[in-house]
């Protein structure tokens, strides 16, 4: 543990000002652990490299023990863009053994040269969080940060991110962005990823070795069955050199958590342009015309969700159709400004309602709690994560919904605290799910913790 001060002169696990002052010690115990020398790992034994929308949930928290190591987590994961402008999911550690995680980067054959040689990637995405992190980091000491040229840095790269997302990835050609493979989701396992997932074939099971089930219990896991898919998915793109214009993308689905994030990243990008000086315009201009896509393509007005769209799907109109499963990624949306205020309204009777149950179960669960699909132990098809609960209480914040978002940030800090910072929990029992010191469960508590501080 640094003995040193931080860089805002305190020491680095200093007492929170509230009750939770105890939580925020040990939050903060479990992410400086889980340093890395250049980022954060998820989790020292599942997760032993970096992951893309983990090093954004975890620059959110740690900001408040360290601005400039939050900020230097998000460079080194730029650091591994490539030329397309795509964020891969995973950068290697080369120091961490070849066979402590599948797929390796002896499977992905992928990355980018680097300062010290090549950089080792995945070639696949996660949800586009970093501009809505780079944005917090800064806020949290703007001076030093502009003296550091800290966005300076960055506003590029994340721009490049964008329109990567909104080029090659608008495979609907409808202003959205679309995913390719479950993993791009961040909610790998999702019931709504079955009927898209049924039509491909899984990867000849001798020809991988899962590595997951080493360090988590098999019932907190994707099937096999699901893991073959998953691995087909990634071998046709790999053999396509991750071209996105040659792949058939044999899985393409627009997802409303990746595009609101999205539109809620490029507000934030519009905030990073007007900090250091350029026009905030077009980022603003492509928010809410990202929004507008999102309303128009995805929000089902009968369910009061927004759901995903599979693009591959024979649907009514001869061509795509939305999924029937209703997940917790059609609420997130809620974290996009100026949502009309029907949808606002819609949205919060639906977290309310039986099937996400706000405020009766612990956190909101990842799926539908009336779903046949529903499982509180699997993954996402149904435990409760706490990235997801961060997010919902950002929204339910900005809207208004004060008592709402007070007790579910009162929820998510009790069950870090009680299931030694779980990677999800059981909605129902609130047991601790997966594996536990989770970076993202440990960061998201700080940024709670230090919001009811203010
Ligand atoms: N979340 C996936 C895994 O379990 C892919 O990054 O490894």
């Amino acid at each position: 543990m640094p003995r040193t001060p931080n860089d805002r002169g305190k020491p680095w696990i200093a007492a929170a000002p509230d009750s939770w002052g105890r939580l925020h010690r040990v939050a903060a115990w479990v992410l400086l652990g889980n340093w890395a020398g250049g980022s954060t790992v998820p989790s020292r034994t599942l997760y032993p490299h970096q992951w893309s929308w983990d090093s954004a949930f975890i620059a959110i928290g740690l900001r408040h023990l360290s601005p400039r190591r939050a900020g230097r987590e998000l460079e080194t994961l730029f650091a591994a863009q490539w030329a397309d402008g795509r964020v891969p999911h995973i950068v290697f550690n080369d120091s961490v053994p070849a066979d402590a995680y599948f797929p390796g980067p002896d499977f992905w054959q992928a990355g980018v040269p680097g300062e010290a040689g090549l950089i080792n990637t995945s070639g696949i995405i996660q949800p586009p969080v970093h501009a809505l992190a780079a944005w917090e980091v800064h806020r949290t000491d703007p001076n030093d940060s502009l003296d550091r040229g800290f966005l300076h840095r960055l506003y590029p790269r994340l721009a490049a991110w964008h329109d990567y997302l909104l080029g090659p990835r608008d495979l609907g050609g409808s202003g959205l962005a679309s995913i390719v493979h479950p993993w791009e989701s961040g909610m790998d396992n999702s019931p709504c990823w079955d009927s898209p997932l049924a039509r491909i074939a899984p990867a000849d099971p001798g020809s991988y070795e899962r590595r997951d089930l080493t360090h988590s219990d098999a019932a907190d896991r994707p099937t096999d069955l699901d893991y073959g898919r998953y691995v087909r998915l990634c071998t046709d793109y790999r053999d396509h050199d991750y071209d996105d214009a040659r792949t058939e993308h044999a899985f393409a689905v627009e997802d409303p958590c990746l595009n609101g994030l999205l539109a809620a990243s490029e507000y934030a990008l519009a905030d990073i342009a007007a900090a250091i000086g350029k026009d905030p315009g077009f980022h603003r201009a492509r928010a809410q015309a990202i929004t507008a896509a999102l309303l128009e393509r995805l929000y089902d007005p009968e369910s009061g969700l927004f759901r995903c769209r599979d693009l591959r799907a024979d649907g009514a109109d001869g061509s795509d159709a939305l999924i029937g499963e209703g997940s917790v990624a059609g609420l997130v949306p809620l974290i996009v400004a100026d949502l009309p205020e029907p949808v606002v309204r819609s949205l919060l009777d639906t977290l309310r309602g039986d099937n996400f149950a706000l405020g009766r179960v612990h956190m909101v669960p990842s799926y539908d709690l009336t779903g046949s699909a529903f499982d509180p132990a699997r993954y996402w098809r149904g435990p409760s994560w706490f990235n997801v609960g961060w997010l919902l209480h950002r929204g339910l914040r900005s809207y208004g919904a004060t008592l709402d978002a007070k007790r579910l940030r009162e929820d998510l800090l009790e069950a870090a605290g009680r299931t030694g910072f779980a990677e999800y929990v059981d909605p129902h029992t609130g047991d601790g799910r997966g594996i536990r010191s989770f970076s993202w469960t440990a960061a998201t508590a700080l940024d709670l913790i230090a919001e009811g501080a203010d």
